[in-house]
């Protein structure tokens, strides 16, 4: 194969955290097919020759998105949904009775299906959250799936994954061949494109972070600097969901697990006062 691996990982690893094995070249070599032939480059070494010199920041950005993994549903494994309906938007709810105010985070959204399961759940608990404001931002490292997402907009096989039916017919309008969310749906979240990998303190706190199915696909390292940075940006007392076959092996102290199953973690309720729960000024986040 011609291909200088190494070059591919420790790219992979610095841009976006992606581990990559050897012995997944095979992958790499049909991700990476279409960018070369996009861009007339002879090879796939030609490709990794290029992006590793740093002068070719479009070639780079599109052989990350193209070793990303966007697989994703609504309400996907259902029960920390059905959790943050039952468990944590009450917990929050007693928590920050004063201030009345809920920042909720996916932090690797995808195409947008978690985020607006979180919405639609937010919706059905409107009359308790009369009075509340609640922020939902979304976020991924890919500039196109957060396109999709803010669309709004999914296929009958998408809507056929995890909605339930009413919720089809409760939020969804058909545009052509698209079942479009509803616009009160769609509003409610804010979509951002952010790397975890970066400093991701400047978003100030939240109350609770889906982090799902991300970490998996990082390496060790990555992963756990990127809980690190995800724990402290958990105001006191927050949930921390990740996917259902994701564990914290090295738990951050002031996280509690909640529901191993799930892999459900709670910041301990005191510690850090709540001052740093609002975002740092001039971030958008602050002026909604
Ligand atoms: C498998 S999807 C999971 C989507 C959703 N959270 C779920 O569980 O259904 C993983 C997402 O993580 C995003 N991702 C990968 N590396 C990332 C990084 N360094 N920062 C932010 N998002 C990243 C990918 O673009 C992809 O959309």
């Amino acid at each position: 194969m011609n291909m200088n691996v190494k070059a591919l990982q420790r790219f992979l690893s610095q841009q976006a955290g992606l581990a990559f094995p050897p012995e997944k070249a095979w992958l790499a070599e049909s991700r990476l097919q279409p960018v070369v032939e996009r861009h007339g480059l002879p090879t796939i070494d030609a490709l990794i020759g290029q992006i590793v010199s740093g002068f070719e920041p479009q070639l780079a950005a599109e052989t990350v998105e193209a070793m990303l993994t966007h697989e994703t549903f609504f309400f996907r494994d259902r029960l920390p949904f059905e959790q943050f309906r039952t468990t944590m938007l009450p917990d929050i709810m007693r928590l920050r009775d004063s201030v009345r105010r809920i920042r909720i985070w996916s932090a690797a959204c995808s195409t947008g299906q978690e985020p607006y399961s979180l919405a639609m759940q937010l919706d059905e608990e409107a009359r308790k959250l009369n009075g509340w404001r609640v922020d939902l931002l979304a976020s991924d490292i890919s500039a196109s799936v957060i396109d999709v997402a803010r669309r709004g907009q999914f296929s009958q096989f998408e809507v056929q994954r995890g909605l339930p039916i009413n919720h089809l017919l409760r939020y969804f309008h058909r545009v052509g061949e698209y079942w479009e969310i509803a616009e009160h749906i769609r509003a409610r979240v804010e979509f951002r494109q952010i790397n975890l990998m970066s400093n991701i303190s400047r978003l100030g706190q939240f109350d609770i972070i889906f982090c799902r199915n991300v970490l998996i696909y990082f390496d060790d390292k990555t992963r756990a600097s990127a809980l690190a940075q995800l724990a402290s940006a958990l105001a006191p007392g927050g949930y921390l969901v990740l996917g259902a076959s994701e564990s914290l092996p090295d738990c951050p102290d002031d996280l509690k697990p909640l529901s191993f199953q799930h892999s459900i973690f709670r910041k301990a309720e005191t510690g850090a006062p709540l001052e740093r729960h609002w975002a740092q000024p001039g971030s958008r986040l602050n002026k909604r």
